[in-house]
Order: C-alpha cells, then sequence, then structure tokens
C-alpha cells in the first residue's frame, strides 16, 4: 500500500497537525551526546539594537537546561532575520549571545561565526557535556531557505541527535527545518512539545463547546483560517477590521472604517459555510467610532445599523463586548487570534482588554482553556496585562495562523519518527 501524503491525512482527520507522532527528549539517551537544537532566535530589536521581547528565548530555557542537565553538548542553530543568502553584519546571531547566557544563569555560550564547516566544527568540538555553543545566522547561506541537501548534510555533520524547538519556524520548509531532520535521529523539544500539546487541545482534542475569537486588520490575510475554523469551533466571534469586511458584504454601512470590499464574495461564503457547519459567527452589534478619524475627538458608540457614512470604526462596543464575553463563560476551550480593536490607542483597548482578562479568569480558575497565537496577539495581552493568565500563549506568528488554517507544518511533519 502507499503512503498518503500528509495533507491527505490531515483531510480525512479533519486536524491539523500529526497528533503526537514525534519522539521527544524522553525517548534519547542525550549524555556525551552532540545536540543539534533548531531554535527560533528571530527577536525584535529595536533602533538601538536591543532586544524588545525576549520571549523565545526565555522559553527555550526548559530544553536548554534540561539538556544541559543531562550531559548534552548543545549546538543552537537559527535564523535570524531575511538576509537571504547574504552575510550581513546587523543580523549576526551574536547579539542574542548575552540574553541566551542570562536566561540560563550565566552559562557560557560560545560562538561560531559561521553555521557549517570548520569554523563551525572547531567551537563544535570544544563543547563538554553541559555546555552550549550557538552557531552564527543560518540564512547566512542560500542553501538554509532553498532547503538545499548539501547545506542540510553540512549541518547534520556538526550533531548526532537533531532537537526542534522552533515551532515558529515549523511552516518554513528549509533545510535547519525539514532537511535535518531526514538525516539524524531527531525530536520535539519541550518548547515544541509545549506548542503542539497546546494547539492539540484546543482545535483536535478540546472539551467543548469551543469558541474563538479572531480579530485583526484584514479578512484577506485571515480567509483560510476562518474557513477552517468554521468546522471545528461552536462560536466564531470576529471583530476588528475583518469585521468590517463581513458587516459590508451584509449591507452594513461601515463608513471609512478599514474594510476590504474587494473581498464581499469571500466574506458571504464565510457565513455560508457556518451556517452549514453549524457554527454560530458573532459580529459586533455595536462599535466605538470617531467622525472624522482623528485621535483626538470624542469618541461614539453606536449601534451596527446605524454607522455614518463619513465615519471610522475603531473597537467593537461594549453590547458587543458583553455578548462576547457571556457566551466566553459557557464555554470549555477558547482560540483567541488577533486584537479586537485598534488597542494601542485607548480607549480603543476596551475591548480587547476586557476579554482577555475575562479569558485568563476563567482560565485562572480552572473552568477554560486558553490558548493564543499569531500576529499582534502577544502585544495585545501583554497590553491587557494577562500574558501568563492564558493556558498557553504561543510564541509563533506565521506557522501559528499557517496551523490555524489547516496546514500540516512541514517542520511538524519532518519529526516522524
Ligand atoms: C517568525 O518570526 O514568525 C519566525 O521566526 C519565522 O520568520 P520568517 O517569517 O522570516 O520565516
Amino acid at each position: 500500500m502507499t503512503s498518503r501524503p500528509c495533507w491527505e491525512i490531515c483531510r480525512i482527520r479533519a486536524v491539523p497537525v500529526p497528533d503526537k507522532s514525534y519522539h521527544t527528549l524522553d525517548d534519547f539517551e542525550v549524555n556525551g551526546q552532540l545536540i543539534l537544537v533548531r531554535a527560533d532566535l528571530n527577536v525584535p530589536l529595536d533602533n538601538d539594537r536591543q532586544i524588545t521581547d525576549d520571549t523565545r528565548i526565555k522559553r527555550l530555557v526548559p530544553t536548554l537546561e534540561e539538556l544541559s542537565r543531562r550531559g548534552g553538548r548543545t549546538i543552537l542553530i537559527s535564523h535570524f532575520g531575511r538576509p537571504e543568502g547574504r552575510r550581513i553584519r546587523n543580523l549576526s546571531l551574536g547579539i542574542v549571545s548575552p540574553s541566551l547566557s542570562k536566561a540560563l544563569n550565566g552559562a557560557d555560550i560560545a560562538f561560531a561565526n559561521d553555521c557549517i564547516g570548520n569554523i563551525a566544527k572547531s567551537v563544535v568540538n570544544t563543547l563538554k557535556p553541559g555546555e552550549f555553543a550557538l552557531l552564527e545566522n543560518l540564512r547566512f547561506h542560500k542553501g538554509e531557505e532553498a532547503n538545499d541537501s548539501n547545506f542540510a548534510i553540512e549541518l547534520a555533520a556538526l550533531g548526532t541527535i537533531y532537537v526542534n524547538d522552533a515551532f515558529s519556524a515549523a511552516h518554513r520548509s528549509h533545510a535547519s527545518v525539514v532537511g535535518v531532520p531526514g538525516l539524524l535521529p531527531h525530536a520535539a523539544g519541550r518548547l515544541m512539545q509545549a506548542e503542539l500539546e497546546a494547539l492539540s487541545k484546543v482545535l483536535i482534542h478540546p472539551e467543548q463547546p469551543v469558541m474563538a475569537i479572531i480579530g485583526g486588520a484584514k479578512i484577506s490575510t485571515k480567509l483560510k483560517l476562518l474557513g477552517n475554523l468554521v468546522d471545528h469551533v461552536d462560536i466564531l466571534a470576529i471583530g476588528g477590521g475583518m469585521a468590517n469586511t463581513l458587516l459590508y458584504a451584509k449591507g452594513v454601512e461601515v463608513g471609512t472604517s478599514i474594510c476590504e470590499p474587494e473581498m464581499a464574495n469571500e466574506a458571504r461564503e464565510i457565513l455560508t459555510k457556518a451556517t452549514a457547519s453549524s457554527c454560530e459567527i458573532l459580529l459586533p452589534v455595536d462599535v466605538v467610532t470617531l467622525t472624522d478619524g482623528k485621535l483626538d475627538e470624542e469618541p461614539q458608540i453606536v449601534s451596527i445599523d446605524s454607522v455614518a457614512s463619513g465615519t471610522r470604526i475603531l473597537d467593537i462596543g461594549p453590547a458587543s463586548t458583553d455578548r462576547i464575553g457571556s457566551r466566553i463563560s459557557g464555554c470549555k476551550t477558547l482560540l483567541w487570534n488577533g486584537p479586537m480593536g485598534m488597542f494601542e490607542s485607548p480607549p480603543f483597548d476596551m475591548s480587547t482588554n476586557f476579554l482577555a482578562r475575562k479569558t485568563a479568569e476563567m482560565t485562572q480558575t480552572g473552568s477554560l482553556i486558553s490558548v493564543a497565537g499569531g500576529g499582534d496577539t502577544l502585544a495585545a495581552l501583554s497590553h491587557a496585562g494577562v500574558e501568563t493568565g492564558f493556558s498557553y500563549v504561543s510564541t509563533a506568528g506565521g506557522a501559528f495562523l499557517a496551523w490555524l488554517e489547516g496546514h500540516c507544518l512541514p517542520g511538524v511533519t519532518a519529526l516522524k519518527p
């Protein structure tokens, strides 16, 4: 019998990722081994080249500490930015070494100026059990993004076991993500495992009823995601600019708000698909607007059928927020992606703050499993002060969205034993 392609398995099972079909660190003796850890150290920097959010570094600590404690010799590999095969000084991974060392209680991190060849080998060969090395940006080589087999062979030659702890890069078919695991015994790191377990709890084996709250500016970037979610969740609450496009598609006046009129047909298809799948869609019943769109004006709360042609919607209104909030109360599982309004500019953060805090409260009392991720979501939750209040907040952007769209992520598929 020929084996089924990954996408086919996904369709048959109607789930986006293979369930627990990967080894973990529990399955390997790592003492003395050279462990090639694919991390995602692609952290944001400000204009002074300071790291503005080190969450991705901190989240690697459980894997790195465990490998060290168990006598592994750990080699970290990662991309940083998009140098497209060129060596760009500002995109050197050397900049994350101090933060990595700090997260590991001051551990020494040996740095190699290249991720392959003699430069990498000479650093890797000095590693003793429990020690760490960080290799230069993988994307300084064209072979990384091209998934070049020779580049993968050179990377694999550095280690004896491959561990992928970069769920946030799992949507990329790059050499370090899909090539190397084909050449070495491989496992998911603790962060990858946590991401996959959290995602599984939401869409594969959720406690029902399941609700999703989806926001963000453009429906065009989330069409596939919405189309997939209506098959999986009982209630889908939609806010942000994308709600305007759905309202527009239903003939509602949305004034000068963010809206993609050219997506009206696709928006209507989502609504039809939701009805067919018995997924209840919650669209705003009232909104917060500005008449001239200027932030120093007094915001108005108006019913959704009273939006004047010159006004701009910047948040969902209190009635809509209450309605979503009361539906959260009846759910056991909640998935969140994207803000409900322009949360960066108070008072247009009210609905996002209220719903995020309610979700966190219910999560903390044990009555809700809540998972969030993708794009602006982390920033919105941290603005609401609840980034640690959810059951799980993914560090992934594009990978989280790709997973919600129903794609098998190549980096997860490559971890199959
Ligand atoms: C991310 O920041 O989402 C990941 O690090 C992937 O980065 P990329 O979009 O440049 O592949």
